[in-house]
């Protein structure tokens, strides 16, 4: 077996199960799980209807490169989001459609990692756990940055030494957050592309949650916007990854796409041609009727909105907790160990919660997860209150 496995660390869920396991749950109240980032809300029926209109391409063969027309409307999806010039974003070259952002994050690292002793893969800590897994198995080291409060939970990207960027060969970006919610701001994603060129590593910003935010008005840039505002129109450097599954309630559809960098792109379409995981044809074809539709996914942020802000009534008194840029995760502070408030919640009030540190790891003696827990929005309203109600009944016991 490849050396490498033993390096994998258990999923946070894993040790969560280990935590939680032998706890016997509080027996007159109802299990309620704000632990799985899994959206709940109802998926849209265009988008079923689509599928089950389409399922006799069941038939045939699907591409790796995917239909011209998916890559098409994914490219005017990304030029009006993100205030890309018309015509920038070339279809057949700088798009390819992937079975959801989880298995492109990993296989895009395979494919761009140059297996080196020195070779860094660098992410945000706390991390969504594949960047880690992906970089061991690429045979690269990854490199942690803390985002911590002081930073507006974002890396202190000044901080970093020359030294890591020059063995930097992915940058990792997660905005909005896993888990903490916040977002990268434009000027800072400017910063980074000079930094990409000046030591020539690739940014992989994962921006699975990017459609998830508050004000209609002022929806998160993303880097392909920093793309556009530095005229950088062939996205030299950059890789962008998008996501069906928090945008459009489609976590089962497996459906996303990677945007950018036509030369990395090219690489990694032939690692994928080998890799074997071409979109489904059904997919991809109600794939184009979702991203063709903001309708449904601006119902969908009306619904977070109004859970976020209940929730946050409730336990703002009682919890250093801030409301995050996007995504659908609140990240507080707890008045101890993350471990402990989580398994003597799930005791006394059947509420599930992660602890920070599982989603982390500790770097010179700090472990920026240590202290919190990830709570997941993704329940309905009323279930999303009783869970902050029960909280906030576990803190001032
Ligand atoms: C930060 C982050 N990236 C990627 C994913 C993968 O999502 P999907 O594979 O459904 O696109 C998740 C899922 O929870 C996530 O939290």
């Amino acid at each position: 077996m490849n050396n490498a496995l033993q390096k994998l660390q258990p999923y946070p869920f894993e040790k969560l199960r280990a935590l939680l396991g032998a706890v016997q749950p509080a027996a007159d109240k109802r299990a309620i799980a704000l632990s799985i980032g899994e959206p709940k809300h109802t998926s849209p029926a265009f988008v079923a209807q689509a599928l089950a209109d389409n399922l006799d391409q069941m038939a045939v063969y699907p591409t790796t490169l995917g239909l011209p027309a998916l890559r098409e409307a994914i490219a005017h999806w990304c030029e009006r989001r993100f205030n890309v010039p018309a015509g920038w974003i070339d279809p057949a070259r700088h798009v390819l459609p992937v079975n959801g952002t989880r298995e492109a994050l990993f296989s895009f690292t395979q494919a761009v990692v140059n297996r080196s002793d020195d070779a860094l893969v660098v992410s945000p800590n706390p991390f969504y756990q594949i960047y880690e897994g992906a970089a061991l198995l690429a045979g690269a080291q990854p490199h942690y940055l803390p985002c911590l409060d002081q930073n507006g939970f974002n890396p202190d990207f000044d901080a970093v030494p020359a030294e890591i960027w020059q063995r930097c060969q992915i940058l990792f970006l997660c905005s909005p957050g896993n888990p903490t919610g916040a977002l990268i701001p434009l000027d800072t994603l400017k910063k980074l592309i000079a930094l990409a060129d000046q030591y020539d590593f690739i940014i992989a910003a994962d921006e699975c949650y990017s459609e998830l935010y508050f004000d209609e008005q002022s929806p998160p840039p993303g880097l392909l916007s920093a793309c556009a505002e530095l005229g950088r129109s062939d996205f030299k450097r950059c890789v962008v990854f998008h996501s069906l599954s928090k945008r459009s309630n489609l976590p089962g559809l497996r459906s996303g796409f990677v945007a950018g960098d036509a030369d990395v792109l090219k690489g990694f379409l032939l690692y994928r041609t080998y890799h074997g995981c071409a979109m489904p044809v059904q997919t991809q074809l109600a794939s184009i009727a979702a991203w063709n539709d903001e309708e449904h996914v601006r119902a969908n942020r009306d619904l977070y909105r109004e859970k976020f802000d209940a929730v946050l009534e409730i336990l703002g008194p009682v919890l250093d907790v801030q409301k995050p840029d996007g995504g659908f995760y609140l990240w507080p502070k707890v008045p101890m160990d993350d471990a402990t408030f989580c398994r003597d919640l799930f005791e006394q009030q059947h509420v599930t919660v992660v602890p920070g540190s599982y989603l982390s790891r500790e770097v010179n003696g700090v472990n920026p997860g240590a202290s919190r827990v990830r709570l997941a929005l993704v329940a309905p309203l009323a279930e999303c209150v009783e869970a902050a109600q029960r909280i906030r009944t576990f803190i001032e016991g």
